[in-house]
């Protein structure tokens, strides 16, 4: 066998949620029961890292993952056939992520799955971003917005240098088999 490495383009895609303050709310009240895995765990050396299929029944959480898997739907278009017949996404793993002064993640992908997100529950402008390692893109955190991606993306956090804390919420979908 021969590996031979090449460039490939792709796109990632940003977008918004509608009930982004009703989201925040629910996160920063649920925290508090959540069940933290250990680092060792994790690429994600944050404060906290929820369990990963987080909440699997809170409606609001169910509601901004069908969000952002539409949106990943309507541009992507996963799972055409060439017959014309479609096979669709399904929510997998979702879990919080809580970023304190010094938390990073190292760089790492979610290749297992189809499409990954990471929604922006709560950051300053200043908050460390997500970074796209082999282009370099950065993604500036915004409160209220969501960056998805195909899985085999790499992707990493640098150290957080701030004291405010950074809070995400991140998630896969497959295709249904
Ligand atoms: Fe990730």
């Amino acid at each position: 066998m021969k590996v031979i490495s090449v460039k490939h383009k792709t796109d990632i895609i940003k977008g918004e949620c509608p009930f982004f303050d009703v989201v925040k709310n629910e996160v920063l009240t649920l925290l508090h029961f959540c069940n933290p895995i250990s680092k060792d765990h994790t690429n994600v050396k944050a404060s906290i890292h929820t369990e990963w299929y987080w909440e699997p029944n809170n409606i609001i959480f169910k509601n901004l993952q069908h969000h952002i898997m539409s949106e990943v739907e309507k541009y992507y278009k996963p799972g055409l056939c060439a017959d014309g017949s479609r096979r669709y996404l399904e929510p997998d793993t979702f879990w919080c992520n809580v970023y304190k002064k010094g938390d990073h993640a190292i760089s790492h992908d979610h290749r297992i799955h189809d499409f990954a997100f990471a929604y922006f529950v709560k950051s300053k402008w200043y908050s460390s971003p997500l970074i796209f390692t082999d282009s370099g893109k950065k993604i500036r955190p915004k409160e209220g917005t969501f960056v998805a991606f195909p899985g085999f993306l790499s992707h990493y956090v640098p150290k957080q240098r701030y004291d405010d804390t950074r809070i995400t919420l991140s998630g896969n979908f497959r295709i249904k088999r």
